[in-house]
């Protein structure tokens, strides 16, 4: 706990620390590679002077060796640091993320309803690089200024200091010039990045809908609408780059100001030969390498100024309480019952209850059928069955314990859902079944499970058959078809509770039908585990067989009782069957009526 609060209130010093060796190094090279380029305008004033004193060709040939070692160093260290600084950067953002994910997988559903999924990309994205921009470039140059300018200036004073205060007249002013450059770049650099976002959305919606552009005629209308945002953000390229450009001029006119002040002044000097013409040309050279320490400290502040702020973003979802915390410990080994006392309960921010005051109770082996209007609450009853929201305490238990102090693993063990929208993965048919249980699952079961489910036959006509690739750029199914594996997916759990919510509500209702009885009988086999079965659907045809039927209503429970008690009790029940089975003028037979 204590690491990770240091992440929060000192994320810069945490990574250093974390990565503290390729950190470590990349700081030796730094200092090392400037330290040498600091000695080759020294060597080049000695060379001139040799030059001019006439001296011997071994002592200038001493002066270029050394010239080349220096030059080779700085390259070579300079190759390094690179490598290290590249490292240590690269492995934050990549820790970064991991922590962003890791926080984004204990999160409830009720964040991601307060987030867009571009949100969420843009922080998993852009932030984590802008904070790595800052912790590895960001540092890296301002620490490269500051160890260069350290080594520069006391030598250049030692040479000459009325020259050094003279020409460096203009350096003071750089970071600060640079500092506003960057901030400016950064500020438009973002709404470059929104705008790209927004032209990459809308191109991405363009090509997901064309079905219905087409059947719309609407195609030149979207082509302009995108033009448009292709010209937005054109535009911001072009703001972003306007006062990028100012970068190197502001840099290359410091140095060309002082290289003509250094003229203006040392001129004089060297003719009266007070000082030497070699100490002139070193001095160029100084005045050449202090431009970038002074641009790199501006622009290494700005870059950790950015850094910073996007952290914070980072760091309000890393504090992000889950909303169903995992506080529970107690494990359920064998399933007895499982009871609804009184349940209410409230989206978040809701004004309304979604369910009122619900009280029933399922017993192992039984199997519940749930019918209901849209918006009923069946699905939230479930989701809060299965603490997808965070339960209110004490309103569900589980062999008499409440909820809440069963461990979220154990109760997850316990159920297997099939939520209401079917979700497939971008993987084979194969992995999408075999999802919850990873490598222990022979194909032979997947293929036993596709039967039960009905869609064997379907699989092998597909090609690539079990092994077909799902999803974009891979085979498309019916929306029937993905119910059927999402259920194949959950049975092969082998959970004491089978949750489907409207899950076949896209298969016809003989195969519904066909299917709930199949899951009965291969449970209640032989080598059946007796699973208890709650079924949400809103065909009666397929819930007449269960043991009890609940209808619901507006939050409520209407009625309770098995199919035949509830056509005498319930006048909702009675309708919807009379609707169903078509002795209700408006009847569909069997099929699709809703309640
Ligand atoms: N995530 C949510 N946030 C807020 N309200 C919701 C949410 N999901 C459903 N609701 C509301 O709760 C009520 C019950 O919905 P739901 O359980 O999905 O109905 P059903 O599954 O019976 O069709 C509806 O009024 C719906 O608008
Ligand atoms: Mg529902």
């Amino acid at each position: 706990m204590a690491k990770s609060l240091n992440l929060h209130k000192k994320p810069f010093r945490y990574f250093i620390r974390k990565y503290a060796s390729f950190f470590g190094w990349g700081m030796a090279f730094v200092f090392l590679t400037n330290f040498f380029d600091v000695i080759t305008p020294v060597l080049l004033k000695q060379a001139i002077d040799q030059i001019r004193e006439k001296a011997e060709v071994e002592s200038l040939a001493t002066t270029c060796f050394l010239f080349f070692v220096c030059l080779a160093f700085v390259a070579l260290f300079r190759y390094f640091w690179r490598i290290y600084f590249g490292r240590f950067h690269h492995s934050v953002a990549d820790d970064l993320r991991n922590q962003i994910f890791e926080k984004l997988t204990e999160l409830s559903p009720s964040f991601f309803q307060k987030k867009t999924v571009g949100q969420i990309m843009s922080l998993v994205t852009n932030d984590v690089n802008s904070f790595r921009m800052a912790i590895g470039p960001g540092i890296l140059i301002l620490m490269d200024g500051i160890i260069l300018s350290a080594l520069i200036l006391p030598i250049m004073f030692y040479m000459n200091w009325q020259w050094t205060l003279q020409v460096l007249i203009l350096l003071p002013f750089v970071p600060f010039v640079i500092q506003r450059v960057e901030k400016l770049v950064f500020e438009r650099f973002k709404i470059q990045q929104d705008r790209y976002a927004d032209m990459s959305g809308r191109a991405q919606e363009i090509i997901s809908g064309v079905r219905v552009i087409k059947g719309f005629a609407q195609e030149k209308n979207q082509l302009g609408f995108f033009n448009q945002k292709s010209k937005t953000y054109e535009n911001a390229c072009n703001d972003v780059a306007f006062v990028d450009s100012a970068f190197h001029p502001i840099m290359e006119f410091t140095v060309a100001f002082g290289s003509v002040i250094l003229l203006y002044v040392a001129s004089p000097d060297v003719m009266r030969a007070e000082v030497t013409i070699g100490t002139m040309v070193a001095f160029q050279q100084f005045i050449q390498r202090m431009a970038w320490p002074m641009t790199a400290i501006g622009a290494g502040i700005t870059f950790i100024q950015q850094g910073r702020a996007s952290f914070k973003r980072i760091d309000d979802l890393l504090l992000e309480e889950p909303e169903v915390v995992d506080s529970g410990e107690k494990v359920i080994k064998d399933f007895e019952s499982l009871e609804f006392h009184n349940l209410s309960f409230t989206y978040p921010g809701a004004k309304q209850e979604a369910l009122k005051e619900v009280s029933f109770k399922i017993n192992r082996g039984e199997t519940l059928g749930l019918v209901g209007p849209v918006g009923a609450g069946k699905s939230t009853l479930i989701q809060v069955l299965t603490r997808l929201w965070q339960t209110p305490s004490n309103m569900v238990s589980v062999n008499g314990i409440p909820l809440n102090d069963i461990s979220l693993i154990s109760l997850r063990d316990l159920i297997a859902y099939v939520p209401q929208d079917a979700f497939l993965f971008s993987n084979t048919v194969a992995d999408n079944i075999r999802f919850s249980l990873k490598d222990h699952i022979t194909d032979e079961s997947i293929k036993e499970m596709a039967r039960s489910v009905r869609i064997h036959k379907e699989i092998e006509k597909v090609p690539g058959g079990y092994h077909a690739m799902l999803g974009e750029r891979g085979v498309n199914l019916s929306g029937g078809q993905k119910q059927r594996l999402t259920i194949a997916r959950a049975l092969i759990k082998e959970s004491p509770i089978i949750i489907l919510d409207d899950s076949l509500s896209a298969v016809d209702s003989r195969t519904e039908k066909n299917i709930v009885e199949k899951i009965k009988e291969v449970s209640e086999g032989p080598e059946g585990y007796e699973p208890t079965i709650i079924i949400v659907s809103h065909r009666l045809a397929t819930l007449k067989h269960a043991d009890r039927i609940v209808v619901i209503n507006d939050g409520k429970i209407d009625a309770i009782g098995s199919h035949d008690e509830l056509v005498k009790q319930s006048e909702t029940y009675k309708r919807l069957d009379q609707l169903q089975s078509g002795e209700l003028p408006g009847g569909q037979g069997t099929q699709e009526t809703p309640l």
